[in-house]
C-alpha cells in the first residue's frame, strides 16, 4: 500500500515506518520536526534496507499535507501530535489547536484526495482514573488534562468523520505505556530536555546524565505504594499498526483497541528490572504524587488479541534491555 504516516520522525512513528517498509509498503512521511529529529529517518531507512519519502511539514497546512499526497495514498496513519501531559495544562490552546486543527486539517485533505483509510494514535489517557482495572474498550471515557482531552475529541471527531462515509474505515488504537527501543539500538525515544515519562527518565539516570528518580508517590493501594502502568514494547506497538492497517482494509467503519500487554508493573518494579537489565544502581528519592496521576491503570488487550490477532511478545527484560542498548549507543540521543 501507499502509506502516509504523520509524525513518522517521532519515536513510535519511526519504529512503525522500520515494520511498514520491511513489509514492501511505499511510506511517506509528513513531520514538522517539532518534537525530532531528520536523523531518525535516515536510520530509518537504514535500518529496513529501503527509502521512504520525506515532507517536511506541518498537518494544520493543507499545503503541506497536498504535497505529501501527490503521488496517490491508500491510507494514513496519523500519528502527530504533541504529548506533553505537563505542558498541556499550562498551555491548552496549543495543544487544541495542533493536535484538533491537524487531525481536522488531515481529515479535510484525505477528503480531497479520496482517502478513506485511518489508523489514529489515541491514548489509554482517554480512560482517567478508571474504575476498575484491567480496562476494556467500553469503559467509561474520561479525561484529567488538556492533552487527554485533544484524543478524546480527536477519537469523536474521526468517528463522526467514518459514520458519514459508508466506505471509510478508522482504526483508533489506545496506546498504553510504550517503552524500549529497536533492538538494533539505532533508533529509540529521544526527549528533549527534562524527560516526563518515566522510562527515559530511569535510562538518563542508569547513564549518569541525572542524578536520581524521584518516584511520584509510594502511598497509592497498590502492591508496593507505587504507580502501576502497563508497558508496552514499541516494536510490538508498530507491528499492531501493521494488524490495524489490514483491519481497516477489510472492514469499514470505526474500529477501538487496547493495546497493551495485559500486564501492569510498579515504578519499583521497573526500576529492579532496569537495574538488572544495565548492571547499573538507579538512585531514587521519594516525592510527593504528581498531579493528575491515577494509581494503577492496566489494559484489557482482549479486542485486539482477538480481532486483530495482535498480542505483544516482548516481555520486561526485553524492553529494559533495548532501552538500555539505545541509551548507551546515543548518550545524547539523535544529536
Ligand atoms: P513524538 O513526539 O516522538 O512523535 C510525534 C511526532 O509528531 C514528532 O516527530 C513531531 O515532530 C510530530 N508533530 C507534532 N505536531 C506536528 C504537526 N502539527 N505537524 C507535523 N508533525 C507534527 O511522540 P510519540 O511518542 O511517537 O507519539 C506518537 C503518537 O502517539 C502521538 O499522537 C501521541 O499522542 C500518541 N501516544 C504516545 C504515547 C507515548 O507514551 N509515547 C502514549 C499514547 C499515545
Ligand atoms: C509512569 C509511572 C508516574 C516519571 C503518560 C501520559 C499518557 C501516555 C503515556 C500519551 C507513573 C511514575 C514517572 C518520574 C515517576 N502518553 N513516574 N517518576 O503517566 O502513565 O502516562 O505517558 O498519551 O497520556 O499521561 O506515564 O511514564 O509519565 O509515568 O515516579 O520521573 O511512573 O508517577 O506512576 P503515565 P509516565
Amino acid at each position: 500500500m501507499r502509506l502516509l504516516v504523520t509524525g513518522g520522525a517521532g519515536y513510535i512513528g519511526s519504529h512503525t515506518s522500520v515494520l511498514l517498509l520491511e513489509a514492501g509498503h511505499d511510506v511517506t512521511v509528513i513531520d514538522n520536526l517539532c518534537n525530532s529529529s531528520p536523523m531518525a529517518l535516515e536510520r530509518v531507512q537504514e535500518l529496513a534496507g529501503r527509502s521512504l519519502r520525506f515532507v517536511e511539514g506541518d498537518v494544520r497546512s493543507r499545503e503541506d499535507l497536498n504535497r505529501a499526497f501527490e503521488g496517490g495514498i491508500d491510507a494514513v496513519i496519523h500519528l502527530a501530535a504533541l504529548k506533553a501531559v505537563g505542558e498541556s495544562c499550562e498551555k491548552p490552546l496549543r495543544y487544541f489547536e495542533n493536535n484538533i486543527g491537524g487531525t481536522i486539517c488531515l481529515m479535510q485533505v484525505m477528503e480531497v484526495h479520496g482517502v478513506q483509510r485511518l489508523v489514529f494514535s489515541s491514548s489509554a489517557t482517554v480512560y482517567g482514573q478508571a474504575e476498575s482495572v484491567p480496562v476494556r474498550e467500553d469503559a467509561p471515557l474520561r479525561v484529567t488534562n488538556p492533552y487527554g482531552r485533544t484524543k478524546l475529541v480527536m477519537e469523536q471527531l474521526i468517528q463522526d468523520w467514518c459514520a458519514a462515509q459508508p466506505k471509510a474505515s478508522a482504526v483508533l488504537l489506545r496506546y498504553f505505556n510504550p517503552v524500549g527501543a529497536h533492538p538494533s539500538g539505532r533508533i529509540g525515544e529521544d526527549p528533549r530536555g527534562e524527560p516526563n515519562n518515566l522510562m527515559p527518565y530511569i535510562a538518563q539516570v542508569a547513564l549518569g546524565r541525572r542524578e536520581f528518580l524521584r518516584v511520584h508517590g509510594d502511598d497509592y493501594p497498590t502492591i508496593d505504594g507505587t504507580g502501576v502502568r502497563d508497558y508496552l514494547h514499541v516494536m510490538d506497538l508498530a507491528d499492531a499498526h501493521l494488524k490495524a492497517l489490514k483491519y481497516a482494509v477489510a472492514n469499514p467503519g470505526c474500529g477501538v483497541f487496547n493495546l497493551g500487554t495485559g500486564r501492569g508493573y510498579s515504578v519499583r518494579e521497573m526500576v529492579a528490572a532496569f537495574e538488572v537489565a544495565s548492571g547499573r544502581e538507579i538512585h531514587c528519592r521519594i516525592g510527593g504524587r504528581r498531579a493528575g496521576d491515577v494509581s494503577e491503570l492496566t489494559a484489557d488487550p482482549s479486542r485486539a488479541n482477538e480481532i486483530l490477532s495482535w498480542r505483544a511478545a516482548h516481555d520486561l527484560a526485553a524492553m529494559c534491555a533495548d532501552t538500555w542498548r539505545w541509551q548507551q549507543q546515543n548518550p545524547t540521543g539523535y544529536e
